[in-house]
């Protein structure tokens, strides 16, 4: 099942804030409807937000073919609708690119980001899960933090891709969702993808992440990004940077599992990066709040990336803006 697709004239998604009560498709058929998608967070996870913004320049392509200002503004809202994960507008400016191709030609390159997106989180199960089997050794105990499944993706994930790869080859010691205040992807979406796959899992909440890495039970943080900036820092959801500490502290790997399209060789660093502040409603009614969706994991405190063509070891001085690196196409 894919979590986003262009069906018969429309995006279709598998609506995220209805799950795991309900599993049911919107048909989205309009810039608007999607952009309001994007920011309920019924489609979110960076790169289903790269193939989003694809599709969104898709749809805008259909209805403003003959008027270019109400195009680019179209394009506009689309790439701003959430302003961290740095997929969003990536994939909203490539589809962009071949607006005066006509609309069949933005559509064939949404479908070629969605595509690509597949086979990225192919790759990446592969080389994430040798890479935890050589750094964790047989059957290691993984905590992850928020949503990193097929939701996230297209289908198979990027962090929870490595998981369901350790599963299938009989390789995994077990699993812990933190749950991931306050929307809580972790509890509600992790934990239900996991189950539908058949890996035993438990969710605990947040703040036990690195109390339970300190009594010895996990052998390895491993989580997804929505921003990976040249230096190394990483850009996930509010929670990763704890269990990062956590996992230095307890002197076990954290690693992040990201497609290329996630890489942003442009921000030199987190500090950088607009984090998305999405207002005190979701925290509470009782009281005002702040409430920042993401956090920034210095780069001093990260293991290893692995995307889908390289490894690239933190730790041993690597980044991802290493001389070799050719940056994916904007
Ligand atoms: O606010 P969300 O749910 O869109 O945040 C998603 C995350 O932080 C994910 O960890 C990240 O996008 C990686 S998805 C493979």
């Amino acid at each position: 099942m894919r979590t986003i697709d262009w069906v018969d004239g429309a995006v279709e998604i598998i609506d995220q804030t209805a799950l795991p009560e309900d599993l049911r498709v919107l048909r989205l058929h309009t810039v608007g409807e999607l952009i309001a998608a994007i920011q309920a967070l019924a489609v979110r996870g960076a790169p289903a937000l790269g193939v989003a913004g694809a599709f969104g320049v898709a749809l805008a392509a259909r209805v403003h073919a003959d008027d270019p200002a109400a195009l680019a503004q179209a394009v506009h809202r689309i790439e701003t609708a959430r302003p961290t994960a740095v997929n969003l507008a990536r994939g909203a400016r490539r589809a962009a690119r071949l607006l005066p191709a006509g609309p069949a030609a933005v559509l064939a390159e949404a479908c070629a980001i969605r595509d690509e997106e597949v086979a990225a989180s192919e790759a990446m199960a592969a080389l994430g899960a040798d890479l935890v089997a050589e750094l964790c050794g047989a059957r290691p105990r993984l905590l992850t933090h928020c949503n990193t499944g097929g939701l996230a993706t297209v289908a198979t994930g990027t962090a929870l891709g490595v998981i369901g790869e350790l599963h299938r080859r009989d390789a995994l010691g077990a699993v812990i969702a933190s749950e991931t205040r306050p929307l809580l992807q972790g509890a509600r979406l992790t934990s239900w993808e996991l189950s539908r796959w058949g890996v035993r899992h438990r969710v605990a909440v947040d703040s036990a992440g690195p109390f339970l890495m300190a009594r010895g039970e996990v052998d390895a943080v491993i989580l997804g990004a929505d921003r990976i900036c040249a230096n190394g820092d990483v850009i996930n959801k509010i929670g990763s940077y704890s269990h990062a500490l956590g996992a230095r502290r307890a002197g076990i790997p954290f690693l992040v599992v990201a497609p290329e399209s996630t890489v942003d060789p442009d921000t030199p660093t987190g500090a950088h990066v607009e984090i998305e502040d999405r207002g005190a409603a979701e925290v509470t009614a009782w009281s005002d709040a702040v409430n920042p969706a993401f956090d920034i994991t210095p780069s001093d405190l990260v293991t290893a990336i692995v995307t889908d063509r390289r490894v690239i070891r933190v730790d041993r001085g690597e980044t991802p803006a290493a001389p070799s690196f050719s940056p994916p196409s904007t």
